[in-house]
């Protein structure tokens, strides 16, 4: 007779093998790549912003996995609200009648962007965007749209099309005939409108490949400009939405922004369920679901199901319980004064800029000459060396998990769970400070680690 299936016998049977099934069964550079810089751990247990290793080391997580844990992991009413859904044995995914708890979501999620109407349930980042990208040329009837340099928004076909940068694209054309103009550039915005064939210019208020925001007044310009030649502002929030940047979306930082289709995904999903959220105005959608004909003509299996749906609608009720963007903006304010008071005290220490619990750390050319030498012959190898060269003793040394914020790029991004405490900043502050230190210091660890990727880098090229 065979055995049931037994989850917890399974993983203390087979769980050790982890690094092996996943180089013999998946991509296996990741476990290559956590193996050179010494990330190659065993993680046991986590809750809220802290996961624990093998020994009971506890562990900080800046990094909220890529921002789907916006509200930490194993948040207990996130998980009640999934246990629930679960034991309520829903009649869901029928597919021919209509369930209560989208709508619900629906109907909570637009409260938070009054002047939008109606939303579409995907399962992820990248299909909301997709998602977006075919409303827009469907409702205006036009095919283009215009994206930013260095922009991110997925990386399926069509989202992959507006990416800005090559090493995504490289191998994988044709892709759409998109085109880039820079984050700020109103008058290339305006050239490339002026041909007519715009549907949506696409965007991230706050950009997470090198955390760079908009610059003031911009968003609501291109607006404008768009909504003069018929064309939509499409606001991706993937990243930056659900009280990341200290509002509870990026756009809504300035006045007057009202875009015509926003992006959602990530923290919605509690950590739990992959879901992704196109919201919009009732036009675009009246337009696209134009008769009963094409009621499915943009659709997904998964699209709005029971367990997503909870989960979503528990994360926002969380986050007006405990007033979440109110906590982030104080938190971040804190977070934020704390770095900028570093950036005098360290010359390889150019910036820190972002908002809310969306930071950037960008690290630059130092003007002593004994760490100018080092500096150069990083440089030399491969742009982004020692933004890893920090990321790596902050976990070993310090067990705090971050990441550099693109490939090429010497910054650190920081985007913490959204409940991180005072502790939490303190502990990062403190960890990244001894990091300075030890870098400025010239000799030790630190840059003989920095030789190593050295020698790495020249090797792969
Ligand atoms: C701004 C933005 N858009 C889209 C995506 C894609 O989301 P997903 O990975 O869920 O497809 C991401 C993911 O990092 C993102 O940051």
């Amino acid at each position: 007779m065979s055995k049931e299936f037994d989850l917890a016998a399974l993983l203390a049977e087979r769980g050790t093998e982890r690094y092996e099934l996943h180089s013999r069964y998946l991509n296996h550079q990741l476990p290559r790549m956590l193996h050179t810089i010494g990330f190659d751990k065993v993680y046991e247990r986590a809750e809220g912003a802290h996961f624990w290793d093998a020994d009971g080391a506890d562990h900080l997580d800046m990094l909220a996995g890529f921002g789907v844990m916006g509200l930490g992991r194993h948040h207990p009413v996130v998980r009640k609200a999934l246990h629930d859904v679960l034991d309520a044995s829903l009649a869901d995914l029928t597919r021919f009648d209509c369930q209560p708890l989208p709508g619900l979501l629906a109907e909570r999620l637009l409260a938070h962007s009054p002047h939008l109407d109606r939303v579409f349930f995907g399962n992820s980042g990248t299909e909301a965007v997709e998602t977006a990208l075919k409303f827009a040329r469907y409702a205006t009837g036009k095919p283009r749209i215009l994206y930013c340099s260095h922009a991110f928004h997925g990386l399926t076909t069509g989202s992959l099309s507006v990416n800005g940068e090559k090493g995504f694209k490289d191998g994988f054309a044709p892709l759409l005939p998109d085109t880039a103009i820079e984050l700020g550039d109103l008058d290339a915005l305006d050239r490339e409108l002026r041909k007519g064939d715009v549907a949506a210019f696409v965007v991230e208020p706050i950009q997470g490949k090198g955390v760079h925001e908009a610059p003031p007044g911009f968003l609501r310009a291109a607006q404008e400009l768009l909504h003069a030649r018929g064309a939509l502002l499409i606001a991706d929030e993937v990243q930056t939405g659900l009280g990341r940047t200290g509002d509870f979306y990026a756009y809504q930082h300035e006045e007057g922004v009202e875009p015509d289709l926003v992006c959602v995904a990530k923290a919605l999903s509690g950590g739990y369920v992959p879901v992704g959220a196109t919201l919009g105005k009732d036009w675009i959608f009246k337009k696209v679901y134009s008769s009963m004909d094409r009621v499915l003509v943009h659709s997904a299996s998964f699209g709005s199901n029971a367990q997503a749906m909870a989960a979503g609608l528990a994360v926002l009720s969380v986050m007006e319980n405990e007033g979440i963007v109110a906590h982030v903006r104080r938190v971040g304010e804190l977070l934020f004064s704390k770095l900028r008071e570093l950036v005098p005290r360290y010359e390889l220490l150019h910036e820190v800029r972002g908002r809310g619990l969306m930071i950037g750390i960008e690290f630059g050319r130092p003007s002593s000459l004994g760490l100018r030498s080092r500096w150069t012959m990083l440089q030399a190898a491969r742009k982004g060396l020692f933004a890893q060269m920090v990321v790596v003793p902050l976990l070993q040394r310090h067990r705090i998990l971050t990441q550099v914020s693109g490939d090429h790029l010497e910054v650190i991004k920081l985007i913490p769970p959204l409940i991180v405490d005072e502790a939490d900043v303190n502990r990062f502050v403190t960890a990244f400070t001894a990091v300075m230190d030890d870098a400025h210091a010239g000799g030790g660890l630190m840059w003989d680690f920095g030789k190593t990727l050295v020698k790495q880098a020249v090797a792969q090229r």
